[in-house]
């Protein structure tokens, strides 16, 4: 089992797709084990995103996430990480396949309406940022 850590982005609030993309990580037998919304802090999202510290768009993703309301959950199952980001798609909303959430639904470069971590030490050190209460 393992344990990966995604964000529903302020675009997947504000239109509604709460429902619809957690839907797609059940459907495929992974679970939520932890679920909360939050309107995130600067300084979260910096340290959330601090490996792109410095790159052209960064301003813009850190306003983007700070504009808005973000659900975070804890999704654990056979492979999470790697099934997660499957589903997700491609980050460039026109890379993505049909089928995916963001070839589905996305149509911007920065708001592309989820995040997952990418790796087992990202899983956890992002799953200790969003949720220090453990
Ligand atoms: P990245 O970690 O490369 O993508 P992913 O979300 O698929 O792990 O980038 C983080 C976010 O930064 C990405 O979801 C959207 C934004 N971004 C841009 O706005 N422009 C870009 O050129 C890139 C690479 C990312
Ligand atoms: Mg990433």
């Amino acid at each position: 089992m393992e344990r990966t850590l995604i964000l529903i982005k302020p675009d997947g609030v504000r239109r509604n797709l709460i429902g619809e993309i957690i839907r797609r990580y059940e459907m495929k037998g992974l679970k939520i084990v932890s679920i909360k919304s939050m309107h995130p802090s600067r300084e979260l999202v910096e340290e959330h995103y601090a490996e792109h510290r410095g790159k052209p768009f960064f301003n813009d993703l850190i306003e983007y996430l700070t504009s808005g309301m973000v659900v975070a959950c804890i999704v654990e199952g056979s492979n999470a990480i790697k099934c997660v980001r499957l589903i997700n798609g491609a980050t460039k909303y026109y890379d993505a396949l049909p089928g995916t959430i963001r070839g589905d639904f996305a149509c911007d470069e920065t708001q592309n309406l989820v995040h997952a971590s990418d790796c087992e030490e990202a899983a956890k050190r992002e799953i200790g940022l969003w949720f220090p209460e453990g």
